[in-house]
């Protein structure tokens, strides 16, 4: 908003078409800054001289909330009048809350797709991290006024399921989850790496898998009784994890029920030349030479996994016919969704072009790679075990007193954050070393660090029984400044998230305003200020900052504790 005033008064110097200023890192440069070079390219002049030229020409209005305009180099600088500034800033914090950044106006209805496991194993860290990033991004296009449609695909058949239930079938010995006290989704895997284990002492058991696929999909009693058996068992702990990590759906589709749907796209797609039968007889996509090719149906009529995803999209969008499709899936499926997108385009789908892959990287160990097959992984359950045992500990040390009810639930909140946070705040493409002892540390650039600037906010609050808001201040500490400036940002940061979907912006952004909240309260006194109307301001500031922080940590699907 005062972007748009300096820009405004920019433009009375004559200039035209300029949409955006830059924040400069240094002080000396003031709190906007209009950069000359293009212009003077444009121009072919010196940019020093275009900036001395706008500078004598503008005008700054009397009452504006700009202070002065300079020129150093080649820009032109804007310097903000910071008593009016955080006057302004205050009044728009304190008055609208939890909706300072947000928006109610109606704007689009957006599925997102997240999480979406397969049911032949428990979920692991690389799940979280698809979570997080779901989660977040969602609670951010929603905080923007989006209906947003949470949503996941429970791949329920096929292959790997078969696996699992072949091994309970050949050595599982009537076992149950309940008599061995596993968690159920944890006793289904072990059952699929077992399976892989003797696959490679006998690579004979491929026959037996593809004979059990076929047994499912003509309805064999026997193979559906099993399979409804395990897969029963693995939702029920995934749906346990899921309410640990707070996980939340509008609705679950099942690709048992969606697998065989999809018939008639592929007539559609013969028709019109789409796809082809290839020499073996496979149906065939064709992409080239823009793309690689892509088997749609194979010749001995199984299903394919992106013939699933045609007819699951033209569900989606048929039925909630929505505005955006967002899938949130690692990037080792980008070609995937790339020939998804083209040949839903080749189909011609108008709402191809309303599917966006929000691609995410691996979550890579300190030993190497994750592989369920090998029993190398972090598993969700017990990292989350682990971590809240972590911060149990460091609970403990600062509250000896504290019982045990709480002491389990404050430990979980603090160790979600630590892991939701250590998750997101890597660019969603780059890929995360998880090493799960750093993941906690509680200083730094962490989560429990942003829980726990919020949690000084808070008590400082709680501290006082009488305050009134006071937005005036005339004489403007640094510290103050550089508050209600990175306060000022939070808008500007929540609107660049949700356009380029990377939520490791909020991340950065709740570290600096923590960073900046505390640099402010160690160099000025609060409850104890000089006069009682400087104690007024102070707890102004110190009551928008938390409800800035407050919003990060919620937008970050981050709980508040109220004390650490
Ligand atoms: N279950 C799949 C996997 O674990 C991911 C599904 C992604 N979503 C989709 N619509 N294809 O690899």
């Amino acid at each position: 908003m005062f972007e748009d005033e300096a820009l405004k008064i920019l433009k009375t110097s004559g200039i035209k078409n300029i949409e955006k200023l830059e924040v400069p890192h240094q002080e000396e440069f003031g709190d906007l800054s209009f950069p000359c070079y293009e212009l003077a390219k444009e121009q072919k002049r010196n940019p020093v001289e275009i900036a001395n030229d706008i500078v004598s020409k503008i005008k700054v209005p009397k009452n504006s909330i700009i202070e002065r305009v300079e020129v150093k180099g080649a820009y032109v600088n804007f310097f903000f009048n910071y008593s009016k500034f955080s006057q302004l800033m205050l009044k728009t914090i304190l008055s609208r809350k939890e909706n300072y950044g947000g928006s109610n106006g109606k704007k689009d209805k957006i599925m997102i797709e997240y999480s979406s496991p397969n049911t032949n194993k428990p979920l692991h860290v690389g799940h979280l991290r698809n979570d997080s990033i779901g989660m977040s991004v969602s609670n951010i296009l929603e905080f923007l006024g989006n209906k947003v449609i949470r949503t996941a695909i429970i791949n329920d058949r096929g292959v790997h399921i078969c696996k699992s239930m072949l091994a309970y079938q050949k050595w599982g010995n009537g076992k149950t989850p309940q008599k061995s006290k596993i968690k159920p989704d944890h006793f289904v895997g072990n059952f699929y790496v077992m399976f892989e284990k003797k696959l490679k002492e006998n690579p004979k058991l491929e026959e037996d898998i593809h004979a059990m696929l076929q047994k499912w999909e003509n309805g064999d009693k026997e193979v559906r009784t099993l399979w409804k058996l395990m897969n029963g068992w693995v939702l029920s702990g995934m749906r346990e994890t899921y309410n640990l990590f707070g996980s939340k759906f509008d609705f679950w589709t099942y690709e048992s029920e969606i697998y065989d749907k999809g018939k008639d796209i592929l007539e559609e797609g013969i028709k019109k030349d789409v796809f082809i039968k290839n020499e073996q007889g496979d149906l065939v996509a064709k992409l080239e030479p823009e793309l690689p090719n892509k088997v749609v149906l194979r010749a001995d009529g199984t299903s394919v996994y992106i013939t699933q995803d045609m007819s699951l999209a033209r569900m989606r969008f048929e039925k909630y016919k929505m505005d955006k499709m967002i899938y949130v899936v690692a990037s080792e499926q980008n070609l995937h969704f790339k020939q998804l997108f083209k040949i839903l385009q080749l189909l011609g789908y108008g709402w191809y072009g309303s599917c966006h892959h929000l691609s995410y990287g691996l979550v890579n160990l300190p030993s190497g790679r994750m592989k369920t097959r090998e029993g190398n992984v972090v598993d969700a359950d017990d990292l989350i075990r682990e971590e809240t045992e972590l911060a149990k500990q460091e609970i403990l040390k600062r509250d000896k007193k504290i019982s045990k009810k709480e002491l389990e639930d404050r430990g979980r909140k603090i160790a979600l954050a630590a892991i939701k946070y250590y998750l997101l705040k890597v660019e969603p493409i780059k890929d995360v070393l998880f090493d799960p002892n750093k993941a906690t540390s509680f200083e730094g650039d962490t989560g429990p660090y942003i829980q726990y600037a919020y949690m000084r906010c808070a008590n400082i609050l709680n501290k006082v029984k009488k305050w009134e808001k006071n937005l005036l201040n005339k004489e403007m500490h640094p510290g103050e400044k550089k508050l209600i400036k990175t306060l000022s940002m939070f808008p500007s940061v929540i609107l660049q998230t949700s356009n380029d979907l990377k939520p490791n912006y909020i991340c950065n952004y709740a570290f600096e305003l923590s960073n900046t909240f505390n640099n402010f309260y160690e160099n000025h006194r609060v409850i104890n200020a000089e006069t009682k109307n400087l104690k007024n301001f102070r707890l102004s500031l110190v009551d928008a900052t938390k409800i800035v922080l407050a919003s990060c940590l919620k937008l970050m699907g981050i709980e508040t504790v109220e004390k650490m």
